[in-house]
Formats: structure tokens, sequence, C-alpha cells
């Protein structure tokens, strides 16, 4: 699935150093399906060359408002006009001061002044620099002409110094220039997800946990934060890079077992939307051992099992009813080796939530793809084999217009 199919994206580049991030960007947008015109100052061709930019993206690059190649001479109305958004990175201390006084003595900033469509803008400077008053002015001048920044980070910059004003990874601004064009059906939302295993620990090395990889789980955060969200993510023990991180709305707890999950859930009470994505253990161990359980000289112990509380069960007991509608809305999954739809719509009675999907095919546990079964108060119904994103941002729409 290419999430930028069809968009048309300027990529400008400013003088700074982390310009020599910028091919791996274009060719992330790409990858996505955008097609990318690169626009550069003098400045940052000092750092990544017009020629690597085109040979990556296939267009001409642009570094000067002087260009006669554009037949009307008029590069900087004639390439915003085809652009559905500006994205620019880095940008530098100069640049972002510039734009927030509508200065135009350059061809990527006349074509900023002069556009009609979203700019986005990846900060990379050095962190005094960042930090100085007038930037800052500058970042709130820019806020209020509505240009969308994403970033700066903190971490090990290239001067030596450690600290806020990094360029986010290319990875991070591709996710957020697509998380951008998503439709903001959750806009002022909060969502509560729980994704992943659990492990029930046997002893300090040994333990009982399951196949979930954790990916439907974290789709289902990263759709719900591109919609505009502010989710929390309960993840039990899985290797997935917390999706959208950089933007500030997504906060991760990471638990080990069902019972830390149930805190960890039920500690949370201000939330819309509940979605119970985890795999969660039906039975913990009664008295994990501290120390390693020895096999020499033992027969095959036997272990004595505890029934973990029910997490959606409990927090469904908390849902109150908000403008004639179930608040928070739940939402539970299911994953059956059988009679999906039966054991989906007997789910649904049981924890008393209003939809439970289902996997269809308990075999896409670690894959990419999924196909679900929806089961809500009016009947069910199929969602077909997709991206498990796509999938997730399916599903964020249906809810969202339950809410
Ligand atoms: N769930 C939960 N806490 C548990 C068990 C399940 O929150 N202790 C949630 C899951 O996250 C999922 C839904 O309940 O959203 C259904 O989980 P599942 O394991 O399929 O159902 P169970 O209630 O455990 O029923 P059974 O094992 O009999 O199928």
């Amino acid at each position: 699935m290419q999430s930028l199919l069809n968009k048309k994206i300027v990529l400008g580049i400013s003088g700074g150093i982390a310009a020599y991030k910028t091919p791996e960007l274009a060719r992330q947008l790409m990858q996505e399906g955008a097609s990318v015109q690169v626009v550069m100052t003098e400045a940052a061709t000092q750092f990544v060359t017009p020629v690597t930019m085109q040979a990556l993206t296939g267009n001409p690059v642009y570094t000067s408002q002087w260009d006669s190649s554009i037949s009307n001479n008029m590069a900087h109305i004639e390439l915003s006009r085809a652009a559905d958004a500006i994205v620019i990175a880095p940008a530098s201390a100069d640049l972002m001061a510039k734009l927030s006084l509508g200065l135009a003595d350059d061809l990527l900033s006349t074509l900023c002044l002069a556009r009609d469509c979203p700019l986005l803008l990846a900060p990379a400077m050095n962190k005094q620099m960042w930090e100085h008053a007038a930037t800052q002015r500058c970042v709130q001048r820019l806020a209020q002409d509505k240009v969308t920044l994403l970033g700066p980070a903190s971490g090990f910059q290239a001067c030596g110094e450690v600290g806020m004003g990094r360029m986010l990874e290319p990875s991070e601004i591709a996710e957020q220039v697509i998380a951008f064009f998503q439709k903001k059906t959750l806009l002022g939302k909060k969502v509560l997800i729980t994704a992943g295993p659990t492990f029930e620990a046997i002893d300090p090395v040994r333990g009982i946990t399951n196949h979930s990889s954790g990916k439907m789980g974290f789709a289902i955060a990263r759709a719900a934060v591109e919609a505009g969200a502010q989710v929390q993510l309960i993840a039990g023990p899985c290797d997935l890079a917390t999706p959208l991180e950089a933007t500030g709305k997504i906060v991760r707890i990471n638990v080990t077992s069902a019972r830390e999950m149930h805190l960890a859930v039920l500690n949370d009470a201000d939330y819309d939307i509940f979605f119970a994505v985890a795999a969660v253990a039906d039975w913990g161990i009664a008295k994990p051992s501290k120390e390693k359980i020895k096999r020499q000289g033992k027969d095959a112990p036997s272990i004595e099992f505890i029934t973990n509380p029910d997490i959606l069960l409990d927090a469904a007991k908390t849902v109150k009813t908000k403008g004639g509608k179930p608040h928070p809305y739940c939402v539970g999954f299911a994953a059956e080796s059988t009679d999906l739809e039966a054991h989906a719509a007997e789910k649904r009675q049981r924890k008393g939530i209003p939809m439970v999907v289902g996997n269809i095919g308990h075999e896409t546990f670690g894959s990419d793809l999924n196909q679900l079964l929806v089961v809500d108060e009016t009947g069910s119904k199929k969602i077909a084999k997709a991206e498990k994103l796509q999938l997730a941002r399916q599903l964020i729409t249906l809810v969202a217009k339950k809410i």
C-alpha cells in the first residue's frame, strides 16, 4: 500500500548539515507513491548536490528564481501551483526566520510565499540557535500562519552538542507527512489501545506467551494518531517501534504480564475509545519461582495456573452513556480457530461491548496482512484482505462514526 499515491510534493532543502539525510527522505516519499520535485537554496547545494536529488527523483532540480527552463519564467508560481504540499527538510534557522516574516529573496522562500498549499518544515539547527528567543518568536509566528513543524528532536548534533534542534530521521518525517494527509476523524479524542502478547513468568528465565506480534494494535495506534487522536498505547513484550512517536501524540507504556496490563488500563479512566487488541493470557502462573527451576534430579514440575482478570470486561464495566452513546466506546478483538462469527458475536454479548473485530484466519500472526470481520449492533461485515495499516485506517473511520 502506498500512502502518498498521486500526491505531488515539493521537497525544499535549505543549507544545513542535516541535508545529507534529505536524499533518503526523497526516496521514502517516492516509495509511498509521491512524485517529488526538489527545490534547493544555494546554501543547500554546499551539503548535497542537485545531481544527487535529480538522479533520485527523476525530476529537474531548481535552485534559482532566474531559471529560464520554466516556460513563463515564473518558477515560484508554477512549482507551488502543482503541489499538494511543500515539505522543507532541513529548514534552517535562517529560512524559518525569512518565512516567518514573509521574505522572498530566493526561489524557495518565494515559492513558499506564493503557495496555495500546506507548508511543513523539519527544522534542523544547533541547540543554541533553536533555543534563541528570535528563533522561538519565528516558531510562534509560523504556527500562527498555520505552518506545520515536524520536530525538531533532541539528541546528538553534528556540532558535537547534545540537545534540541536535531532534524527528525527521514522515516519519521515521511511518517508525519503521510499522517498530515489523513482525514482528522478523531481530532481531540483520546484513544486507549492494548497491543501485543503478554508474558507470564514461570521463573526468571522461562514463561508462557503467545504468537501475537503486536502489528495490528500498533497499526491502530498509528491510524488513530493520524486521525488526530491522543493515544495511550499499552504494549506487551514486542519489538516494534512506537508509531509517530515524534508527534508527541502517543504515549507508550510497556508491560509484561496480563496483570500489569490490567492495572495500566484501569489506571487510565479518561478516554473516548478503547481498542483491546492485545492477546492477553487467560491464565497466569500462581507462584512464579524467584530462582531458575533446575532440571537436575527433578521430575517435570507441575505448574499451578490462576485466572487472569479480563481487562476488556473490567473496562467495559466503567462504560457510561454520553449523548445517547456508550462512552468510552469499547472494541474487542477475537482470534479464533473455528466459527469466528459466532464466537465474535458471543464475546460481544458476554463482554457487554458494542463491537468485536475478528481476525479472519488465525494464521495472520506476524503477517503485515489481515482480513477482518466486524461484528456490531447492525450484524457483521467483512473488511477485505489488506495491509494492517490500511485495515486500521478503515476501522478508525468506522469507529469515529459511532462516537
Ligand atoms: N481480553 C482481555 N483480557 C483478557 C482476555 C481477553 O482484555 N484476560 C480481550 C482481548 O484483548 C480481546 C478480547 O478480550 O479484545 C477477546 O479476547 P479472547 O482471548 O479472544 O477472548 P476470551 O475472553 O479470552 O475468550 P476465549 O479465550 O474463551 O475465546
